[in-house]
This record gives structure tokens, C-alpha cells and sequence, in this order.
């Protein structure tokens, strides 16, 4: 979800809206707006896109100068009308916009109702704005601190009441929230886009924060009432990176903007000689590295998939034992964390529910936590006990591309930083990969200019129902990814097996035609995936290979059509590999006519668990 607040002389609504627009990634089943009107606190919202809501609002326009937005992406109740945000209360002289879960909303609800409350709508932010309407006598910011002493859960709100319309109250718990500052004017906003249009100047909230808006200026305290002071954030990247520069989706201009993305992520990190990998923001020291017995690597969705190479690569470059886990498994597994377990958390936006709770899970059981995050600032980088930022830049799509292989090169580095402390690896090891790690901006270009052959490739699988992704080693973490992406913007049913299991089991499921997308980049293990594609080639599957160029004339004769990717070193291959799987599930997206930025039922940030 998303929240964006306005209080200053300008007409609300297109602020509001605009906002809005910036942060529909978050989610997207409803919207709504709350403005104070010469009729008191008007509500407008309404189930789906934000152009629904606009053309609402076309009609009958809401005017005044203080206003709050929300875009939904449903948890509590099923979008609907009712279920949107804004909320109010009976009286109606309450609204609230809110993102994140109240864990006891419904007792909260009973005792409420018992009170003579009536609810409409099936919400825990329902619950919200009748808490504080009941705590209300007078002061809407003691109301708003009672009510929240009342909440448990995850939760960022911006709350308005009609007895005070000279005042905007915005409360962060566990949920993300940013406050802009400008002249004679001041915002919210669930995160920086949201505002930048209007201002640079931005304080960002911590867990227990608060803040009261007027027009004139913005105070700051605990929700306990405790004053504090904050420096002024100031945002130095504009809007513009933002946008589409020109491509007809994000996720094109985003898979397009990979070769920068590795450069960046690399840039300032390798010695000056190539010989080493100089990691000079961790705080860790080379004892403490000395003293990591295991790695645990937590993360979600794609994040995920980065981590099961990040595995690969950490055990093969500095020989220690590595376990990954989804977030969502690893807190509820009691997992062994010991005070020698270093624990890596992976996450594009630093602000999933799931990541944040396996990371204090973590810090909890006294394991030092290190976060790989494209989010400088975000909950996870700043819980963290050190932080390797992925400098891909803001991802929009839904589907990561840039951000997983962002955080492919920072696995890489980070394996380069360990084998380095621990001479697990000799020098021209360690210089050779480097050099090859330099390699892979440009062989990334030489992917992107070959794209158009797999849009026909993504064509003719858009026709099938199910398909399969195999691959052995790395391979098979690529394809997991491979597998994921398509499902997610071209709802086609497909499965990632490695290779070599297939025969256990799934082989059942090959038939005449079905598509088979081999990755076949692993040397060593060549023979073997050459030998699983006989097996379904025999039971009539149709094979891509992805394959090393230089291995086209051998593979020919065992698939049916091939693309190679420029040869780098097996360990690499991920990054390389991942290119023309990402090209063709958009393509595949694109021929199917689904909404490519924006798959059904999916957010780019899940900030509930
Ligand atoms: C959501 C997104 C996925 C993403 C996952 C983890 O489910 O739809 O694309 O991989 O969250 O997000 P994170 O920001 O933690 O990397």
C-alpha cells in the first residue's frame, strides 16, 4: 500500500493523485482521497486503478488545501469500495490512511462495537479511525498516541480530523514513512517519490516516530509525546530516473539499464590494481570474518533466488558452509543462529515484512546481520549491522530484473571481500575473476542487442499452458528465477527443475510440444544436462538451450533452437544467463497482452507478513 498527505494553500487533489501515481507500485486494487472541503471532510474512493478514482474525481473534483491519499493492495478484506482508504469513523469527523497490518484489530473491533461503534467495511483501518474517534476529547494528537498505545502490528498512518483542520498527523510503526518539507507547505509520503516533485527536503521516521503537520511546520515526536529533533534528509537523485526514458515498460528500460547497474554496483569497490575487492563500507572486521562459521542467507521472491547463488559463490570463494532460507520459513523454523552465523538479508526495497523480521530474528539470537538492500535509508539498511547497497536505482516493475542482478555482483564482490581476509583463494584466482566481473557490463550489451530473436521464442511459448526451466548448479538457481519471472507477468503455468531430478518424478509430466528452456553454461556438468535433455526430448518436449557461445555446433544436434550468452566464468554465468530468461517472459507478457509493470495480484513491496 501507499500513503501520501498534503497540508498547505494549494488545491489537495492533484497533489494527492500525483503522489499517488508515484507510488501505485506498492499496490493496486484501490485508491481513495480524504480532503477537507467547505462541506467538512469529504471522502472519495473507489475499487481498482487510480484511473478510476480520477475519473471520480473529474466529475466531482474535491477542493481544499488539506488532504490524504491511499493506494490499496488488499490484506485485510477483499478490494472493494468499502474496503478502500480513506477510512472514517460514524461520526465521520475522522479519516485515516494507513499501510501495514493491526495484528488485534478484531478484539479492538468487539470492544469497540459493544461501545456502540458500527463498522462497514471488513478492514483493520476501519478499526483505526473509530480507535481514535473513541480516544478523541479535544487533542487529535493525544488521540492519535492512545490509539496507537491500543494497536499491535505493523503500521504507517496519516490521520486528519474536521475538529482540527489545521493540523495532519502521521505516525510510523514498523511500516515506512517519509515527511516532506517545504514553504508554506508540508507532505507525507509511504516513501521519497511520493513528494519529490515537491520537495528535497525530507525527514525519514523510525519505528515509535510521529509527526504533527501544519503549513507552517512539522514537529516531531515519540508516539509517547517525547520531542525530538532530526536532521533534514536532503534527496539528491531526481524523478527522471524514475521514468521510462523513453521505453515502452519499466521492466524494459530496467533490464536495458543492467550493464550500468553492474558498473555502479562495482564502481569504487575493486582496488585500483585489480587484484582485490576493497568492501570499505562494512564495518566488519578481518577477525570477525575470521570468526563466521556459517552463513545464512534470508530473503524473499527473487531476492531469494539471488541468495541461492549467493550461496554458490560464498561457499565455493571462502569454503564456508551456507543454508538459505525463505524469510517467510526462517523465523518460524528456530532456525540455529549462533553468535558465529552471519546472517545475510536480501532485498530490493529494505522494507518486506518477512526480510525485517527474519533480520531482528537474527540480531535477537546475537548473529551480526548484514543487509543487501537497493534502498539506502530503508528499514532493513538501517536495522542492519552493516549494508552493501546494490546502486541498480529505483526498480518499478513488479518483476526485479536489475535488482537481482545487482545483487548477483554484490554476492560476487562480497565472496571476492572473504576469500581475500581468508586466503581462500590464491591472487590470480581472485584477479582473474575480477577481470571477468569487468567483463560482464559489456557482454550484457551483446545480450540486449541479440534480444529480438527471443521475442519469437516468447511468442510461440505464450501459446502453451506449461513449461519447464531446467539447469544444474547455478544453472538451476537461474532457472528458479527464469521460471518465476515468467509466471509473474505472463501467468503461464511453468516449473524449474534441476536437471538431474527431473527423471524422479516430473518426466511424467512431458508431453508432445511442451516448451523445455535448458540453461546449459555449467562445463563440468555439461555432459550431464546434455544427457536430461535427451530424456525429454525423447518423450517429445521442445528445447531452447541457453548455452556458452562457442558450444553452438555441439548443442545443436540436441535441441531445438539455441541462444548463447558471451562465454564468462561459470560462477558468472548467473549474471549473464538471467538476461535472455528476463527478455523473454516480458516478451511473453507483451504477446499475451497482460500489464507488464504491473502483473495481477502481485506488489513490488510487501510490507506485511
Ligand atoms: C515482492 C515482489 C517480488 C520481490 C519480493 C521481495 O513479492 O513482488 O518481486 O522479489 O517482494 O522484495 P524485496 O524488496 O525484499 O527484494
Amino acid at each position: 500500500c501507499g500513503i501520501v498527505g498534503y497540508i498547505g494553500k494549494r488545491d489537495s487533489q492533484d497533489i494527492l493523485i500525483e503522489g499517488l501515481k508515484k507510488l501505485e507500485y506498492r499496490g493496486y486494487d484501490s485508491a481513495g482521497i480524504a480532503v477537507f472541503t467547505t462541506n467538512g471532510l469529504e471522502i472519495k474512493k473507489s475499487k481498482g486503478r487510480l484511473a478510476v478514482l480520477e475519473d471520480k474525481l473529474r466529475d466531482e473534483p474535491l477542493q481544499g488545501s488539506v488532504g490524504i491519499g491511499h493506494t490499496r493492495w488488499a490484506t485485510h478484506g477483499k478490494p472493494s469500495d468499502v474496503n478502500s482508504h480513506p477510512h472514517t469513523d460514524n461520526s465521520a469527523k475522522f479519516s485515516v490512511v494507513h499501510n501495514g497490518i493491526v495484528e488485534n484489530y478484531l478484539d479492538l473491533k468487539e470492544e469497540l462495537t459493544i461501545k456502540g461503534h458500527r463498522f462497514v467495511s471488513e478492514t483493520d483501518t476501519e478499526v483505526i479511525s473509530h480507535l481514535v474517534a473513541d480516544e478523541y476529547d479535544g487533542n487529535i494528537v493525544e488521540a492519535v498516541q492512545r490509539a496507537v498505545k491500543r494497536m499491535r502490528g505493523a503500521f504507517a498512518l496519516g490521520v486528519l480530523t474536521e475538529f482540527e483542520p489545521e493540523r495532519l498527523v502521521a505516525v510510523r510503526f514498523a511500516s515506512p514513512l517519509v515527511i516532506g518539507v517545504g514553504e508554506g507547505e508540508n507532505f507525507i509520503g509511504s516513501d521519497i517519490p511520493a513528494i519529490l516533485e515537491h520537495t528535497r527536503n525530507v525527514y525519514i521516521l523510525n519505528d515509535g516516530e510521529m509527526a504533527v503537520l501544519t503549513r507552517d511546520g512539522v514537529e516531531l515526536m515519540t508516539t509517547e509525546g517525547e520531542f525530538i529533533s532530526k536532521e533534514i534528509y536532503h534527496v539528491d537523485w531526481d524523478l527522471v530516473t524514475a521514468e521510462k526514458a523513453g521505453f515502452d515498460h519499466f521492466m524494459l528500460k530496467e533490464i536495458h539499464e543492467q550493464p550500468k547497474a553492474y558498473r555502479d554496483t562495482m564502481l569504487g569497490r575493486i582496488a585500483d590494481d585489480g587484484k582485490s575487492v576493497n568492501l570499505t563500507e562494512l564495518s566488519m572486521t578481518a577477525e570477525y570474518v575470521k570468526s563466521i562459521r556459517k552463513v545464512h542467507i534470508v530473503a524473499c521472491g527473487t531476492a531469494y533466488h539471488a541468495g541461492m547463488v549467493g550461496k554458490t559463490v560464498i561457499e565455493s570463494l571462502a569454503r564456508i558452509p551456507v543454508e538459505t532460507d525463505v524469510a517467510s520459513e526462517y523465523r518460524y523454523r528456530s532456525p540455529i543462529i549462533t553468535p558465529d552465523t552471519l546472517v545475510i538479508v536480501v532485498s530490493q526495497s529494505g522494507e518486506t515484512a518477512d526480510t525485517l523480521a527474519a533480520l531482528r530474528e537474527a540480531k535477537r539470537n546475537g548473529a551480526r546481520v548484514l543487509a543487501i538492500t537497493n534502498v539506502v535509508g530503508s528499514s532493513v539498511a538501517r536495522e542492519a549491522d552493516d549494508v552493501l547497497v546494490t546502486w541498480a536505482g529505483p526498480e518499478i516493475a513488479v518483476a526485479s530484473t536489475k535488482a537481482y542482478t545487482s545483487q548477483l555482483i554484490a554476492f560476487y564482490l562480497f565472496g571476492l571481500h572473504l576469500a581475500g581476509i581468508l586466503g581462500t583463494k590464491d591472487e590470480a584466482t581472485v584477479a582473474g575473476i575480477i577481470t571477468a566481473l569487468g567483463e560482464l557490463p559489456e557482454q550484457v550489451e551483446i545480450i540486449l542487442e541479440n534480444a529480438p530473436v527471443l521475442k519469437q521464442v516468447a511468442e510461440s511459448i505464450s501459446h502453451h499452458k506449461n513449461l519447464f526451466f531446467i539447469g544444474r548448479g547455478v544453472d538451476y538457481a537461474v532457472a528458479q528465477e527464469g521460471s518465476l519471472k515468467l509466471k509473474e507477468i505472463s501467468y503461464i503455468h511453468s516449473e524449474a527443475y534441476a536437471a538431474g531430478e527431473l527423471k524422479h518424478g516430473t518426466l511424467a509430466l512431458i508431453e508432445e510440444g511442451i516448451p523445455v528452456i535448458a540453461l546449459i553454461t555449467q562445463e563440468e556438468l555439461y555432459e550431464k544436462t546434455l544427457s536430461n535433455i535427451k530424456e525429454v526430448k525423447a518423450r517429445g518436449a521442445h528445447v531452447l538451450g541457453i548455452i556458452n557461445a562457442g558450444n553452438e555446433v555441439e548443442v545443436a544436434k540436441s535441441v531445438d533452437e539455441l541462444f548463447a550468452i558471451p562465454k564468462t566464468l561459470p560462477l558468472l554465468s548467473p549474471a549473464l544467463s538471467v538476461i535472455p530468461l528476463q527478455l523473454i517472459s516480458y516478451y511473453a507478457s507483451l504477446a499475451l497482452e497482460h500489464d507488464v509493470d504491473k502483473p495481477r495480484n502481485l506488489a513490488k513491496s510487501v510490507t506485511v507478513e
